[in-house]
């Protein structure tokens, strides 16, 4: 069993703290938030400790990796301190929202081998995975395109929003690695366009958008389009299409159950699955699965640091488009 310590027990490190409890990879040996009472709430329910000062996980020869659930401007600190202690780590996406901070850590890295797995979880989405499988088996034939449909259920706080540091490093950056992941190419060219439609004084108090649609090209010419909402009126619309010259996949919604009912109404299915969490619960633990096998067999994390770097790039390339209005080349130095 791997002992893994968690940082950060927000909403995404509770969850994590409980999937790493359940993982038979993993036990979870600790937990740190820098406000008890987060931690306090998570440590209880799981019966695990809760220090309070995070050098007591790193100095632990005993904590054998570490999760980083924290907000994301502490991210590049406590990879630079777990590779520092040689702990492999699964760090939350992004790795940070200022691609300069984030290239000065890559240059501080560059002889690292401690595994740093990124938070990319819908790369290990059942559905995803199972499409990319299908291109791979030749039966769409060639990928021509990417469609890529990312709606959240409804507006998150405005504090949030504060603290997010915009829509395309926040919530597109997903979408730009999936991106990656299905092309298997890096895009070179991209443009954006954004909007608050939902919100708008996102758009005049925080320069910041609700509503997104990117174009991206590859060096072979693959095409891929996103687009995102921070609002989706009928719930939490997450699909990917593939599109060859001899066919379409697509990774569809994930619904609560099968059950179909008719009436004189017509017919009504049931609701898809709320929001991250619970739709991309597999993709979670399959992630933690990844994470815990390239411990175990000295591999190579499937998603690691300079993913997180180039998802960031593309971020800054839409964001130049937008400033621009122009198609940008991406420069991924
Ligand atoms: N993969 C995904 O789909 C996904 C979803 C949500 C959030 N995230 C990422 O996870 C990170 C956390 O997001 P969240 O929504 O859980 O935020 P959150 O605000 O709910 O939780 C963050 C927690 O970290 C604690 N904290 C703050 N500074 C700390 C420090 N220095 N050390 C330890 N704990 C500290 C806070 O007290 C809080 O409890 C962000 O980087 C976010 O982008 C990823």
């Amino acid at each position: 069993m791997i002992k893994l310590a968690v940082l950060g027990c927000g909403r995404i490190g509770q969850m994590h703290a409980r999937n790493v409890s359940n993982h038979p990879d993993f036990s979870l040996a600790a937990v740190y938030d820098v406000n008890k009472e987060f931690g306090e709430k998570i440590a209880n329910e799981l019966n695990v400790p809760l220090v309070s000062d995070d050098k007591e996980i790193f100095e632990d020869k005993e904590i054998d990796a570490v999760l980083i659930a924290s907000p994301t401007d502490t991210h590049i600190e406590f990879i630079e301190k777990s590779v520092a202690t040689n702990k492999p780590v699964y760090c939350e996406k992004p790795i940070d929202l200022d691609i300069l901070k984030v290239n000065e850590c890559a240059k501080r890295l560059k002889a690292n081998k401690v595994p740093i797995h990124l938070g990319f979880n819908r790369r290990f989405d059942p559905g995803h995975v199972e499409a990319k499988e299908v291109l791979k088996s030749g039966e769409i034939g060639d990928l021509h395109q990417v469609l890529i449909t990312s709606r959240d259920p409804g507006l998150p706080s405005w504090e949030y929003y504060q603290a997010a540091g915009g829509l395309l490093r926040d919530m597109t950056i997903h979408d730009f690695d999936i991106s990656r992941f299905m092309l298997d190419e890096d895009p070179i060219k991209v443009f954006a366009i954004t909007n608050a439609l939902i919100e708008p004084k996102l758009k005049t108090e925080l320069n910041d958008a609700d509503t997104v649609m990117i174009i991206m090209e590859t060096a072979s010419g693959k095409q891929c389009h996103i687009n995102n909402s921070r609002s989706s009126a009928y719930g939490y619309d997450q699909r990917i299409e593939l599109v060859g010259n001899k066919g379409m996949v697509l990774s569809d919604n994930k619904k609560i159950n099968n059950v179909r009912k008719f009436s004189s109404n017509g017919e009504t299915t049931s609701v898809v699955e709320h929001f991250f969490l619970e739709r991309y619960y597999d993709a979670f633990m399959n992630g933690l699965s990844s994470f815990a096998s390239c411990i175990k067999n000295n591999t190579a994390p499937e998603v690691g640091f300079e993913d997180g770097r180039k998802a960031l790039l593309l971020a800054e390339a839409a964001y130049e488009s937008l400033k621009t209005h122009q198609m940008i080349n991406v420069n991924y130095d």
